[in-house]
């Protein structure tokens, strides 16, 4: 681990790794290079997390809206997923990782969703990190699964509409017994959400910077946490600070 003191670690991170196609671009070379170096990049930044204390690392792979690409990049992503869990499960788990998938698993391809199966299911009781790969993922699509888990108990008789309440909701959510991220990192400089954890991200700290996924090191990872423990975060209560000067 690095000389890394902070006042703060966060619970959960989670990350949009974006920008790998302009990263492939800026070289004149084509995007798929650009994804084939931002797998290096997710293996930097999972050992970087471990090594600091980080419990969970949620990794925005692949969103519901990322069909919309031309077949071979979509082609190309999944077979970089896969690789990736061939290459690297044993390894993982090794590292006592335990690999959580969210996002829709319905209409996955057969050579993509029992790969992820294993890779639960191989890891599922270690206690070290936890590293959440959202696949397939939209916020959107996730809330509504959530909803219609609801209308079905409804209907089969086994809950109230009036019983109904934000907790219950969270409940079906696919990130149940995961803690909302603490911060929600986003490279490449664009500052948005793109259906990423829309739900859980209600008191997240946003962090954008400039950096192409596939540039994104170790280092900026521990910058981040840096610039994440300097922020105060309150909750819709009162800054200690305010406390302390006694706020009538
Ligand atoms: C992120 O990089 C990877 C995925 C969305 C899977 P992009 O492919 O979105 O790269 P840019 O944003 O076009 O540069
Ligand atoms: C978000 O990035 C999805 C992933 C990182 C997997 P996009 O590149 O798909 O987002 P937009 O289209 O720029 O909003
Ligand atoms: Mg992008």
């Amino acid at each position: 681990m690095s000389d890394l003191h902070l006042a703060s670690v966060p619970e959960h991170v989670a990350i949009i790794m974006d920008g790998n196609g302009r990263w492939a671009n800026q070289r004149g070379l084509p995007r798929t290079m650009g994804h084939r170096k931002g797998v290096e990049a997710v293996r930097e930044v999972v050992r970087a997390a471990g090594d600091c204390g980080v419990r969970f690392l949620t990794l925005f792979a692949f969103s519901s809206e990322n069909w919309r690409r031309p077949e071979t990049e979509v082609s190309d992503l999944m077979g970089l997923l896969r690789a990736f869990i061939r290459r690297d499960l044993a390894e993982l788990h090794r590292e006592n990782v335990r690999i959580r998938v969210i996002g829709d698993r319905q209409n996955l391809r057969s050579d993509i969703l029992p790969l992820l199966l294993e890779a639960e299911e191989t890891t599922r009781n270690n206690t070290a990190l936890t590293l959440v790969i959202a696949f397939n993922y939209g916020a959107r699509d996730e809330i509504a699964r959530a909803a219609a888990k609801l209308a079905r108990e409804v209907a089969a008789g086994t809950l109230r509409p009036e019983d109904i309440d934000a907790e219950m909701l969270n409940g079906r959510m696919d990130t149940t017994d995961i803690p909302d991220p603490d911060l929600i990192i986003r490279t490449s400089g664009e500052e948005r959400l793109s259906n990423f954890l829309l739900w859980q991200a209600a008191y997240s700290e946003l962090l954008f910077v400039p950096e192409y996924w596939p540039d994104f090191t170790r280092e900026q990872f521990y910058k981040a946490l840096e610039r994440y423990a300097a922020r105060e975060r309150r909750f819709g209560g009162l800054s200690t600070k305010t406390l302390a000067a006694g706020a009538p």
